[in-house]
């Protein structure tokens, strides 16, 4: 039988407390993804307002999609009909126009948004031109906030495996269980498979993975403390120039053996 050459469409998000390591596990999964040439068409979608997935990768965004909502808002409010709605046609180009295309990867970023207030139609649509966007893409790795909320809102609304970040604390396991929750009971975001993966651990991985067990979460690995990414991020140095590390190894196994396995490939 001859090869599909539809895009597999293999949606990544990643998420957990703040600081735990979120933005570095994207960049660097990125980094794995475009070195074996597993990830195929690449979309990298920055879902925290804070936005640091663009440094970690060196990438340069001139436009958000907060932005481009603001556009919206702002026109809807001016009141005219013929202007809202020429709008609304506009919006795949629109959209378009916040994707940063590099040679190997694009990049989507949702950045802040000013205007308060729920604006479901708007957020509604521009969701769902995201994910009509992400379609065309194989691969589509999302870098999250600590909630699921943000992603199902501006993002998407199912995603294939979900990557909760943790660090050795009893904040970060308690984080991760919340997500869980949000997931699998509250079902926030519909997700086929959800694992922890614990950084900056200094040994210790058998408690953590009795936490986990206990906790009812499958284990996808452990990254070491890194003095390289420490490094990195003290100069603004783009995690992706890493070239060989400890943390990279470690996220290069994960990757690879849990997270693009023969399951989803
Ligand atoms: N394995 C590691 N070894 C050493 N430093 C690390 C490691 N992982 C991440 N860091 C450092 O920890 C800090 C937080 O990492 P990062 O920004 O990736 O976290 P985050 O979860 O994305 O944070 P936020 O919630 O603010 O978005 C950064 O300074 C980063 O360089
Ligand atoms: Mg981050």
């Amino acid at each position: 039988m001859a090869e599909s050459t539809a895009p597999k469409n293999r949606l990544v998000a990643v998420c957990g407390k703040g600081g735990t390591g979120k933005t570095a596990f994207t960049a660097m999964m990125t980094k794995v993804l475009l070195d074996n040439g597993h990830g195929g068409k690449l979309l990298l979608i920055d879902a925290d307002p804070a936005m640091g997935l663009p440094l970690a990768l060196g990438v340069n965004v001139r436009r958000t999609m907060g932005q481009i909502r603001e556009d919206i808002i702002r026109t809807a409010r001016k009141g005219k009909q013929e202007e809202s709605r020429q709008l609304v046609d506009k919006l795949d180009y629109m959209v378009f126009e916040a994707l940063e295309e590099m040679d190997n990867f694009a990049l989507l970023a949702m950045g802040r948004t000013d205007t308060l207030g729920c604006y479901c139609p708007i957020n509604d649509i521009l969701r769902s031109v995201t994910e009509t966007l992400a379609s065309s893409f194989d691969t589509i790795l999302i870098d999250g906030e600590a909630g699921l909320e943000q992603i199902n809102r501006q993002v998407m609304r199912r995603v294939d495996t979900l990557i909760i970040i943790s660090d050795a604390t009893s904040r970060g396991l308690q984080t991760a269980a919340q997500i869980k929750g949000m997931a699998q009971t509250e079902r926030v975001i519909q997700c086929e498979r959800l694992g922890l993966v614990f950084n900056r651990v200094h040994g210790n991985e058998e408690l953590l993975k009795q936490a986990a067990q206990d906790m009812g979460l499958e284990v996808f690995g452990y990254i070491p403390q890194d003095e390289n990414i420490a490094h990195y991020d003290l100069l603004g140095k783009p995690l992706m120039e890493l070239t060989t590390s400890p943390g990279l190894d470690a996220v290069r196994n994960i990757v690879e053996k849990r997270i693009f396995n023969e399951r989803f490939s």
